[in-house]
């Protein structure tokens, strides 16, 4: 079975396509992240005009990329949401277009699980059921994963997401967007403990997230200074800042193993290519005994080839998601637990 995953709901025209031993036989990413820089951040429609523009070359690229003819794919998965709505219809509208060209069947997919079924892109051999720390642009929450694929929210973010304090943070510390992996860069010459940001939501047993005051202290930080002081502390800043968003992530990710009772952990998004997060997961599950999946950083941001493997997860275990809806393909259960 060869599935061609799509991925368009926010600011990555992605292809991949997959085989049924989750290997990637082609893919192809176009990032759209300099259109948007100048305006600081995603715009919705300028997003939606890019995807047009980009999907018939990027799933051309992925294509070649293989020795495939484009018969040879059974089924086209794509990203039905949740995301931004233009950017979703113009990954739906060439989904449906070519399946029935081709005469295939077409699944619309979560784009949270796709995020989750990177896993399977790096350890074919890691099964459901475990517990996902999902950290992107969009989302930070604890998902566990049931062995027929039952997805329940154990928490969230109240507010901003992980990738979004650094995005944020790092437009106050004057660096382009998105911020993310600049300042894990930078954060890699810094003093950890140069300010001390506070750490939100922190009593033990608590999974639920919280970034917003972490970007208001970084507004009155960074007020404090004049902007040469700033650049001279800016390495200082982002490892102050890089820590105490991990600090959070690896306490409530401990918790939430400890909640569950599960002895597998994957770490997936955008925030997950971050080398100090990698490295503290790593740490903590050495110390737990958790078998821990880390995507290869070339799967944690955007991508089609992870819609590929959640399709292809879905099909080895039978499971063809429901349709409807913008989220379709995927009951997120939320749980008080
Ligand atoms: O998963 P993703 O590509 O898109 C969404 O679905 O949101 O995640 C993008 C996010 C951005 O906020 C970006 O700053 C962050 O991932 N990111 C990082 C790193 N690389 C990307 N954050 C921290 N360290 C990184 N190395
Ligand atoms: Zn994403």
């Amino acid at each position: 079975m060869v599935v061609l995953g799509i991925e368009t709901s926010c600011d990555e025209t992605g292809c991949g396509l997959v085989d049924g031993e989750f290997r990637v036989l082609g893919q192809s990413v176009y990032s759209q992240a300099e259109t948007h820089a100048r305006f600081g951040g995603v715009v919705p429609e300028v997003a939606a005009r890019a995807h047009l523009e980009k999907i018939g070359p990027v799933f051309r690229a992925a294509l070649e990329e293989t020795d495939l003819s484009p018969e040879r794919i059974d089924v086209v998965a794509y990203t039905r949401g949740p995301g931004l709505l233009g950017p979703l219809l113009v990954g739906s509208s060439f989904a449906q277009g070519l399946a029935r060209s081709l005469n295939k069947p077409v699944m619309g997919l979560n784009h949270l699980e796709g995020h989750l079924a990177s896993a399977y892109l790096t350890n074919p051999k890691f099964e459901p059921p475990f517990l996902a720390l999902l950290v992107s642009g969009g989302h930070t929450e604890l998902v566990r994963v049931g062995p027929n694929l039952e997805f329940t929210v154990l928490r969230q973010t109240r507010d901003d997401a992980a990738g979004e304090a650094f995005d944020k943070s790092g437009k106050l510390l004057g660096l382009g967007y998105p911020a993310g992996a600049e300042i894990g860069k930078l954060a890699e010459h810094g003093r950890r403990d140069f300010i001390d940001f506070p750490r939100s939501l922190m009593e033990r047993g608590n999974l639920e997230f919280s970034f917003s005051g972490l970007k208001t202290s970084v507004l009155r930080e960074t007020q404090k200074r004049n902007p040469e002081t700033l650049l001279h502390e800016r390495a200082d800043f982002c490892a102050s800042l890089e820590t105490a968003i991990v600090d959070v992530l690896i306490a409530k990710t401990l918790w939430a193993l400890e909640a569950c009772g599960e002895d597998k952990l994957i770490v997936a998004g955008g925030v997950a290519a971050n080398s100090y997060l990698r490295q503290r997961m790593s740490d903590l599950a050495k110390r737990e005994g958790i078998q821990l999946c880390l995507p290869d950083r070339k799967f944690c941001g955007d991508n089609g080839a992870m819609i590929a493997a959640a399709a292809q997860k879905r099909l080895q275990l039978d499971k063809w998601p429901q349709q409807g809806g913008a989220t379709a393909g995927l009951r997120w259960e939320k749980t008080t637990t």
